[in-house]
């Protein structure tokens, strides 16, 4: 069904993508255009003369920002500066776009563009938090940034845009970090996993417009915007896969689950008494239970090993659709970086090189998902 789309564009470098943006919208939407003055510095001429964009009240008559708020039926924010971001999280309506912002009770998605630091700025992480609780943050992503950099800050793709606001996205869950299983009240056996692979894979779905739910070990980082729930042991993690994955499409189950359970002891275990001997029992293989209780969704599991072996025995074990292979003898766990191999049931699927987490994160994706 055809909507009436509010594009509002600002001054980022990045702002000439949201050309190709409108072209894409425009095929089955009507779309009017708010650039800031800021924006308008980085669209072609052309695009400016044919597509009677407006960016002030003297540019129409009337009572723009009124009437562009009651037509729109969504707002999109293709690409947000951080200067915008900060203004519009403080309700201000210094021009036509703000002002327009402020007068919408609209659906809104906002894009954020800039550079690495100035995203991981604590004043604009706020900022951006506090819109999120009555808007839609769309990215920003991990990649190539302006004056050569790399990280994230990107503006997500016109085509990530649009399934942003895509009503039928499905939801992908991704697990994170290490599991610990308590010895006693106090005292817990875990792994080094740092999540750092996980939180990537969030991001890059979250990035794409998946609808992601981020089931993390409760020591490591939440990923901003995607649906966080924490876990501590492996009982706590499989329940609340239990919950999630009733409703969801794919898994990627890149937490560290713990191979041992220790035998717990409801006390403070007191060293007054001497040595102890630790009973660890083999743990339930959860990847097993999911994938009969949750026949139609599409597994992705990993293994770390400490050899280059296509592990075809575990992926038919498991029944799984996919296994991420890594060597952690050859790239070590808690590291920025890591070298995987993807297989399938029958085949190898590809093999990458040594790369950024960020990097990793894409081609599984692309390797796993249609
Ligand atoms: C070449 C160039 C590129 C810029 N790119 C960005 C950007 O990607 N993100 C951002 O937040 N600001 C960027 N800025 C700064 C904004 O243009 C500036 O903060 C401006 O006041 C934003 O105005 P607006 O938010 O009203 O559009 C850039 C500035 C220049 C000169």
């Amino acid at each position: 069904m055809s909507k009436n789309i509010l594009l509002g564009i600002t001054g980022s470098v990045a702002a000439s993508k949201s050309e190709i943006l409108f072209k894409n919208l425009s095929i089955d939407n009507n779309v009017k255009i708010i650039c800031t003055d800021a924006g308008l510095l980085y669209l072609s001429d052309d695009f400016i003369k044919n597509e009677k964009i407006i960016s002030s009240w003297e540019d129409s008559p009337g009572s723009p920002h009124i009437e562009l708020a009651r037509w729109a039926d969504e707002i999109l924010i293709y690409p947000a500066t951080a200067n915008f971001i900060s203004k519009m999280s403080m309700g201000i309506a210094d021009d036509l776009l703000l002002s327009t912002i402020l007068m919408s009770n609209k659906p809104t998605y906002i894009a954020p563009a800039m550079h690495e630091e100035m995203y991981l700025n604590s004043i604009i992480q706020q900022n951006i938090e506090k819109l999120s609780i009555n808007h839609i943050i769309c990215g920003p992503r991990y990649g190539e940034l302006d004056i050569g950099d790399t990280g994230y800050g990107r503006l997500i793709e016109p085509h990530e845009m649009i399934n942003h606001f895509q009503k039928d996205k499905f939801k992908v869950v991704v697990t994170s970090g290490g599991t610990m299983e308590m010895i006693d009240s106090v005292r817990m056996i875990s792994n080094t996993s740092s999540g750092k692979q996980g939180r990537a894979l969030g991001m890059e779905l979250l990035s794409r417009g998946y609808s992601v739910t981020y089931v993390h070990a409760n020591n490591i980082k939440i990923i901003p915007h995607a649906k966080n729930i924490s876990f501590t042991d492996s009982k706590s993690l499989k329940n609340i896969l239990q919950e999630e994955l009733s409703d969801s499409t794919y898994l990627f189950m890149t937490a560290a689950v713990s191979d041992f359970i220790p035998d717990y002891k409801d006390t403070k275990l007191d060293r007054s008494e001497g040595s102890l001997n630790l009973l660890l029992s083999p743990n339930e293989d959860i990847v097993k239970e999911v994938v009969t209780n949750f026949p139609n969704l599409t597994t992705v599991a990993f293994s770390a090993q400490v050899e280059d072996n296509l592990n075809f025995e575990k992926i038919k074990d498991k029944g799984v659709n996919y296994l991420v292979i890594n060597n952690i003898a050859k790239n070590k766990i808690g590291s920025d970086h890591n070298q995987v191999s993807i297989i399938n049931q029958t085949d190898l699927l590809y093999t990458s090189e040594k790369l950024k987490k960020e990097e990793i994160a894409s081609l599984i994706i692309d390797n796993t998902m249609n």
